[in-house]
């Protein structure tokens, strides 16, 4: 269907962009959120939703003709994007379902939390870390309810600067190929630890990276189970490839296995403290993809079947091409590669993170042995 000049479309939104800021690249993290909003919808029976930073308004568009949001509070800090958002909520949302402002989105939280006017999701679109809208998102969101955090700064999650890491995340975030998963255990270890101060805790409803952008959404559950297994370090061996997993208790007397063999001297760091647990909940991903089959989302459907295959793998991943460059061959066939592990009794999949990766349980060594036999 043509569009008339200006107007743009995105799902069932139609709306015009003048001068927000709009990330045509974004839609997969929107769409997933949509997903997730009407499978919340359908299990609850109704939907809030606090859009905090809004810019020209697709979100509370598509949260109402797609997730079937009751009500929205559509929040932009900058005041001068009010002739559109208002242009694009009057046309496209039903009168008295929603409410626009321009405030700080802390301000918005702490209103929220004043007034008792908890919301069943969260999302907070920001610029850099979430950090500074991490715990007072909380504040916001209703128990049983979604908070869903961005991170455009991958240069402090992926190592560059591990002091800023440890400033807004109160974690030390050092450098190895599989940065972008570690994005993601940061943001929901952050989410974790703040929830915990309140007596709360969360969990993963998914793990997103569209190649730019790190999203996480996750639920807020009443009660503390703290567990210290879940939120610990990832050690990576920069001379063998190695990664594990290191508890709190192991602080101190880590070392790479490799270190043993041939009397390498190992250059392992680590990262941490972080999310170790699952990146997704298999159940709800499971209603997602079967709401995308509905909806001929096919391939929102099968972005889904990969993550739910990753959802309880190793936190980390095995670039193809670090494979091959390690055991000097040519960079492996991915599907053969994962057949071959499976062959040899290890768990293997693809990533959604990069289609050039796979993840396992077998180590970088496992791994370039069964590469140069398929
Ligand atoms: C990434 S854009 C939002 C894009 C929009 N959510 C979408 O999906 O197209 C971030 C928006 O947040 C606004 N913003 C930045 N900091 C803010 C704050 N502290 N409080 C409220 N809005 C803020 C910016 O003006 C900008 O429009
Ligand atoms: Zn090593």
């Amino acid at each position: 269907m043509n569009l008339e000049p200006g107007w743009r479309r995105e799902g069932k939104a139609k709306f015009y962009i003048d001068n927000a800021f709009y990330y045509p690249q974004s839609e997969i993290g929107r769409d997933l959120a949509i997903l997730a909003a009407a499978v919340y919808k359908h299990n609850r029976g109704q939907l809030r939703v606090l859009d905090a930073m809004t810019g020209c308004g697709v979100r509370p568009l598509r949260y109402q003709l797609e997730a079937g949001a009751d009500w929205v509070w559509a929040n932009e800090g900058n005041p001068e994007l009010q002739a559109v958002l208002a242009k694009n909520l009057t046309l496209g949302m039903q009168p008295h379902s929603y409410r626009i402002t321009h405030q700080d989105a802390n301000q918005v939280f702490f209103s929220c939390y004043q007034q008792r006017d908890y919301y069943d999701l969260v999302d907070i679109d920001s610029f850099g870390s979430p950090a500074p809208y991490l715990s007072t998102g909380l504040w916001a969101t209703k128990i049983g309810g979604l908070l869903y955090l961005t991170n455009t700064d991958g240069r402090t999650t992926g190592g560059r600067n591990p002091d800023k890491s440890l400033q807004v995340y109160g974690a030390y975030a050092r450098s190895h190929p599989a940065v972008h998963e570690q994005a993601m255990r940061l943001l929901i270890g952050s989410a974790l630890q703040q929830a915990a101060t309140k007596g709360m805790q969360v969990q993963p409803v998914f793990s997103l990276f569209n190649g730019q952008v790190h999203r996480v959404m996750v639920q807020l559950m009443v009660g503390c189970s703290w567990t210290s297994e879940l939120y610990g370090f990832l050690g990576y061996c920069h001379t063998c490839g190695h990664y594990q997993s290191v508890s709190w208790r192991q602080l101190g007397r880590v070392v790479c296995p490799g270190s043993h063999l041939d009397s390498r001297s190992c250059s392992l760091s680590l990262s941490g403290p972080l999310w170790l647990g699952a990146l997704h909940d298999v159940e709800r991903l499971k209603q997602m993809e079967t709401l995308a089959h509905a909806w001929g989302w096919i391939k929102r459907a099968k972005l889904l079947q990969i993550m739910q295959a990753e959802a309880d793998m190793p936190p980390y991943f095995f670039k193809l091409g670090e494979i091959g460059h390690r055991g000097k061959m040519d960079v492996p066939q991915r599907d053969r590669l994962i057949q071959a592990l499976r062959y040899r009794g290890y768990r293997a999949t693809r990533t959604h993170l990069d289609c050039q990766a796979i993840k396992t349980d077998a180590n970088m060594a496992n791994c370039i042995e069964i590469a140069m036999q398929c």
